[in-house]
This record gives structure tokens, C-alpha cells and sequence, in this order.
């Protein structure tokens, strides 16, 4: 029978008592972690957001109808205990705040019964993700994403704070709106009013943003929850959150510049982790070129090297053709692997294979300076020593060449290099490398629709010198647009817009739309440039991201409240799920076809 609280008031939280509030009389309140009952003892762990907190009923000490309630208590039951806070008699635990007192209890009450949980509540949970997110509000009483959530709290709290201090304006955008276009398929939502019609969810607060730069409230920020419809990994949800912010009369420079400070504070206040700004930039070419990657992580070096020049003669067909065709022939240099045994190197060249590639060409080098490599068919001692000479390859190391078209080999050698890292235990989780990637290219061709899209999004403005380029050569554009990476996760980004009505109709035309087209999708932004724009660049936070790398999680479901799964349902609510035909009709849908979901 659940009791009340009532005449029963809380004094504090179970992990805030110390030594130092020996003698004090408390009232705690919480769930049972466990009890162990040795006959004239009852020891209970008491457990709240705050930590743990041993409770001891002595028979005879207190009243029999309390002793009788607690040999009742079992997990997850919640109660109210009344009682005096004493040293430990028993041995101090050192691995919790509260191990060196314990309370003797008085009074207790149960406020609440547990039926037996399916899983047990505890850190570092054995229990499967399915089941844990079906029952999410038990998952998160667990002490490891309490942590998580309350410093995900935190660190909204913190970059709202220092937002304002530096004359930042939260302002909110509509999440009923119409479709922007960022790139990934929107979440619709039908309009009863007007039948037919749908609106969109926003994927980014983007053109909002620049319509509230347009009239004058420069430097707005929002944490906004953004949709897109797109595959779910560890590190995306089909609902997420930004830290959003847009600037006027700025540029790069001043955007980095704010938010190197935002983060470096952020780092400190929540982590003690000292971040030496400014924070490094490199362009993407020289990203693509040494890491394979719009990302990389720096943590560890394994860099690409072009030895297209090298092998350019030799008798290898598929280097010679990769050259010939306007691609490249590139590797890395995984040192101290040379003795690794040929079915991890097969393993390796599946992974290439996963990737993109053809093939990979596996050269390693013995302790004794021999080689052992494919290659030694086609090419002379001399040229491989040449080869191995320009990979800095020394006894011991194993060298990996792909050779493709540009593209495939960056994302070949850039997957491989940290598929390699992470086995090889290089990615430290604790060491933070941030890097700026600036000077994106404008725009990227689309195999899929046969066109270019732009690459961070339409408003971006391309380098002044390369205008000229946008319509003869999209791919020589480069773009004032830049990414903050975090240990090769791309925590956000941003970029310079483009502000004069002529650059976005070539940009637009460029992307392929009729001038139609643009004003049916976003007029408004066209039109409103033509009252008077400031010059305005900004950029976006991946908060999810952001708390995950801070947290030293793998995925953002562990700093998400209630994520969802890769097939983007909940498991806990069933969403999506059918609505009532009086619904639909409501709104004028008919269902034509249910295709059944392939995923999980
Ligand atoms: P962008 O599309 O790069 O830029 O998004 C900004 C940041 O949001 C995070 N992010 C995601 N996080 C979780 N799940 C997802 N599905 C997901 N998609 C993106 C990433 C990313 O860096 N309007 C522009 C910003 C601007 O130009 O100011 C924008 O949305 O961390
Ligand atoms: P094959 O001619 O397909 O038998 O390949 C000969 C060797 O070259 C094998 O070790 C392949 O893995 C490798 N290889 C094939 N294509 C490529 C490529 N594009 N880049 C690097 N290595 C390749």
C-alpha cells in the first residue's frame, strides 16, 4: 500500500550528505537500489539523481512497524526515510560521495511499490539497447545517463549563458514550416485546413535565420530541434538538436573567433579541459589530401601520401590506368603492422572493398628490410625501394595503396586509416584535437540526380574570386563555408551567406532551378533581400554530437532522453504508428499502400 509524504518534507538529495552533516537529523527520499536483510539489521541502498546512500533499520533501534516495512522494501521501491546521520560503522566505501556516513533511520515510508524491473537499474548495463529504450524510463534512472542528461543540461545552460554575454538573442522559429533546402528529406505534416497541403519540420532554422538578420536583430541564437528524414547512424537521429547562431557585418574570422571561445569555455567548465586556441584550420583540399576526409581526426597521424608520380611507369596495370584516367594511386602507412598475419591484411582489403574500392595493394616490410608484396611482380627492387622510400617505410611497417578515381581513394584510405587507428587503440578519448575545415568546395555532383548540389547549402557564399567559375566549372568553386571537427566527428557548422540577390539567382541557376521554382520554394528570402540585407554568416552546433564527445560516448542515443532506433520508430511508444481513419479523412489522406518495413 503506497503511503503519502504527507507531514514528511525532504532535506536534501541522498549523494549530498557528507561527514560533515554528522548528527543532523534528514529526510531523504528515493528508490531502493537494494536491500540485504541480516536478521537485526536492514540495510537498504537509497538511490536518487544525486547518488547513493546507505540507510540502516536496527531491530529494537526503531519502531517494529518501520523495521516490518523495511523487510518489505525491494527494488525500486520508492520511500521516504527519516533518520540521523552517523559515521559508518561498518567498512568506508570509497567508491561512492556518501561512503563514509550512513543514516539511522526512524521513520519510513513507502510511497510507491515496484513490480520487478525487466533489467537491473546499475551502471555499465549488460542489458541489450532494444529492450532498455522499451522501457527508457527505467533505462534512465541508470546512473551512467543520469550523468549524461545532467551534463547535457549543463552544457545548453553554459552556451546559453555565454551566448548572452556576448549580446546573443534567443529567438524561436516556427517548427510548422515550409520545406528549406538542406539536402535530406523532410518530415511532412499535413494541413487539415487546407487539405492537400503539407507543411514541413524544419531541418535547420536556416532561412529564418537570415529573415531575422534582414530585420536587424543581428547575433540570434536558438537551441532548435531540427528534422530530416535520412538514415540513422551512431552519431544521427531523425530529430536532433542545434545550437543555431547568425551574425551581421562579419566575417569568417569573427564567426570562428566567438564560438573558439564558446567551446573553450565549455571545455573547461565542464571538463577542466584547457583548449589552446585558436583552434587550427586546414582547407578541405589539404584534409582530403592528408586524411581522406572532410573530418579528419587528428588525433593520430597514419596520413595519406599521393605517390601517383612514384609508381606512375611502372607495369602494374591498374596503377597506370588509375593515373592515366585522371585519378590517383595513394596509401598509408600503418607502422609496426608489417607482421600482420595475412588474414587480417584479407580483412583489411574487404573493408576497402565495403568502401568503394577495387582492390588494395598490401606492401609490408619485413624486420629484416625484405618485402613482401603483389607488386614485386610488376615492379623492380629499385622502384619499390623508391615507393617505400616515399611512404617513410621502415622495417616493421605495412603499407596499403588504393588506386581509383580521387574521390574512392580518399574514402577508401581515410575509412581504412581509422578502422586501423581504432584497432590499434590511437584514438584517445580523452584527448580533444579540434580542427576547422575551411574553404569546402561550393558545389558536388550528383551521380544519383544527374546535377550539382550544393554542398553545405544554397545561401553559401562562394569565394568572390571563383564566381566567375559557378556556371563553366561548379567543381573550381570554393565556398566561405566551414565545418568545426572534433576527433573526426563533425560538430558543426557554418558559413558566409551569400547577400546580393544577382550571386544567389547564379547560384541557384547553377543548382538547376528555374527562376520559378526558387520563388515557389523560397521567394521570401529573395524577396526580403531586396529591402536591405546586412552581410550575415553563422553557424550550427550538433548539440547531440557535441554532449556525446564530452560524455565519451559512442552514440547520441546515450545523451538523447528518448532517441529513437535505426529504423527511426520508438520502441518505448510505438511512434510511428496508425492513426484512426476519422483522422485521416479529416485531412483528406487516403492510404494507397503500407510497404512493409525491411529494417531491424
Ligand atoms: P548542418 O547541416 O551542417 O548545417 O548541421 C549542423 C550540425 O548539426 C548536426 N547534425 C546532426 N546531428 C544529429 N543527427 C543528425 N541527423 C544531424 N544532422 C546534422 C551536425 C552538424 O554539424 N543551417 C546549417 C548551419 C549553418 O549554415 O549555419 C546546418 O544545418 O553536428
Ligand atoms: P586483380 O588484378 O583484381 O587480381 O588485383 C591484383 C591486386 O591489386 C590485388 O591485390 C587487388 O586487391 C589489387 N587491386 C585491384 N584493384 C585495385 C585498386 N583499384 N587499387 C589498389 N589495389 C587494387
Amino acid at each position: 500500500m503506497a503511503e503519502s509524504m504527507k507531514g514528511m518534507k525532504r532535506t536534501c538529495r541522498c549523494g549530498e550528505l557528507n561527514e560533515a552533516n554528522i548528527g543532523e537529523e534528514v529526510t531523504v527520499m528515493g528508490w531502493v537500489q537494494k536491500q540485504r536483510n541480516t536478521g537485526s539489521l536492514i540495510f537498504v541502498d537509497m538511490r536518487d539523481r544525486s547518488g547513493i546512500l546507505q540507510i540502516i533499520f536496527e531491530s529494537g533501534a526503531v519502531a517494529d512497524e518501520f523495521f516490518v516495512k523495511a523487510e518489505k522494501l525491494r527494488s525500486e521501491f520508492v520511500i521516504a526515510v527519516k533518520g540521523l546521520v552517523c559515521a559508518r560503522a561498518g567498512a568506508v566505501n570509497k567508491n561512492i560521495a556518501t561512503g563514509a556516513i550512513e543514516i539511522r533511520a526512524k521513520e519510513l515510508r513507502i510511497l510507491s511499490e515496484s513490480e520487478t524491473p525487466p533489467f537491473p537499474i546499475e551502471e555499465d548495463s549488460k542489458t541489450k539497447e532494444d529492450l532498455r529504450l522499451k522501457y527508457r524510463y527505467l533505462d534512465l534512472r541508470r546512473p551512467d545517463l543520469q550523468k549524461n542528461i545532467m551534463m547535457r543540461s549543463r552544457i545548453a545552460m553554459l552556451m546559453r549563458r555565454f551566448l548572452e554575454e556576448e549580446g546573443f538573442i534567443e529567438i524561436e522559429t516556427p517548427m510548422l514550416t515550409k520545406s528549406t533546402p538542406e539536402g535530406a528529406r523532410d518530415y511532412l505534416v499535413p494541413s487539415r485546413v487546407h487539405q492537400g497541403s503539407f507543411y514541413a519540420l524544419p531541418q535547420s532554422p536556416q532561412l529564418f535565420k537570415q529573415l531575422l538578420m534582414c530585420s536587424g536583430y543581428d547575433r540570434y541564437f536558438q537551441i532548435a530541434r531540427c528534422f530530416r528524414d535520412e538514415d540513422l547512424r551512431a552519431d544521427r537521429q531523425p530529430e536532433f538538436t542545434q545550437v543555431d547562431m547568425e551574425l551581421s557585418f562579419v566575417d569568417e574570422d569573427d564567426v570562428m573567433e566567438v564560438n573558439e571561445r564558446l567551446l573553450a569555455r565549455l571545455f573547461k567548465e565542464v571538463l577542466d579541459v584547457d583548449i589552446k586556441l585558436p583552434i587550427p584550420r586546414m582547407t578541405w583540399q589539404e584534409a582530403m589530401d592528408r586524411f581522406g576526409s572532410d573530418k579528419p581526426d587528428t588525433r593520430f597521424g597514419m596520413e595519406l601520401k599521393d605517390v601517383s608520380d612514384v609508381v606512375k611507369g611502372c607495369e602494374f596495370g591498374i596503377f597506370a590506368d588509375a593515373i592515366e584516367t585522371g585519378g590517383s594511386v595513394r596509401g598509408i602507412n600503418a607502422k609496426g603492422q608489417g607482421s600482420m598475419p595475412r588474414k587480417k591484411i584479407d580483412a583489411l582489403v574487404k573493408t576497402a572493398k565495403d568502401f568503394g574500392a577495387k582492390g588494395l595493394v598490401y606492401l609490408a616490410i619485413g624486420e629484416d628490410g625484405t618485402y613482401k608484396t603483389p607488386l614485386s611482380k610488376f615492379m623492380s627492387e629499385e622502384e619499390l625501394k623508391n615507393l617505400v622510400a616515399a611512404m617513410d617505410g621502415e622495417a616493421g611497417d605495412l603499407l596499403l595503396f588504393a588506386a581509383d578515381k580521387n574521390k574512392i581513394v580518399y574514402n577508401v584510405l581515410g575509412s581504412l586509416r581509422l578502422e586501423i587507428a581504432e584497432k590499434l587503440g590511437l584514438m584517445d578519448k580523452n584527448d580533444y584535437k579540434f580542427l576547422w575545415v575551411t574553404e569546402f568546395p561550393e558545389f558536388e555532383y550528383s551521380e544519383e540526380q544527374g546535377r550539382y548540389l550544393a554542398m553545405h547549402h544554397p545561401f553559401t557564399m562562394p569565394f568572390e574570386e571563383d564566381i566567375k567559375y559557378m556556371e563553366s566549372e561548379p567543381e573550381r568553386v570554393r565556398a566561405k563555408a566551414y565545418d568545426i571537427v572534433l576527433n573526426g566527428i563533425e560538430l558543426g557548422g557554418g558559413s558566409i551567406r551569400i547577400h546580393q540577390n544577382d550571386v544567389q539567382e547564379i547560384m541557384l541557376k547553377a543548382l538547376g532551378f528555374t527562376e520559378e521554382r526558387a520563388h515557389e520554394q523560397f521567394g521570401f528570402l529573395l524577396d526580403a533581400f531586396k529591402y536591405g540585407v546586412p552581410p550575415h554568416a553563422g553557424l550550427a552546433f550538433g548539440l547531440d554530437r557535441l554532449v556525446m564527445l564530452m560524455a565519451g560516448e559512442d552514440s547520441i542515443r546515450d545523451v538523447i532522453a528518448f532517441p529513437k532506433v535505426k529504423d527511426a520508430s520508438c520502441p518505448m511508444t510505438n511512434a510511428p504508428d496508425t492513426v484512426d481513419s476519422g483522422q485521416l479523412e479529416e485531412l483528406g489522406i487516403g492510404i494507397t499502400a503500407v510497404k512493409e518495413s525491411t529494417e531491424n
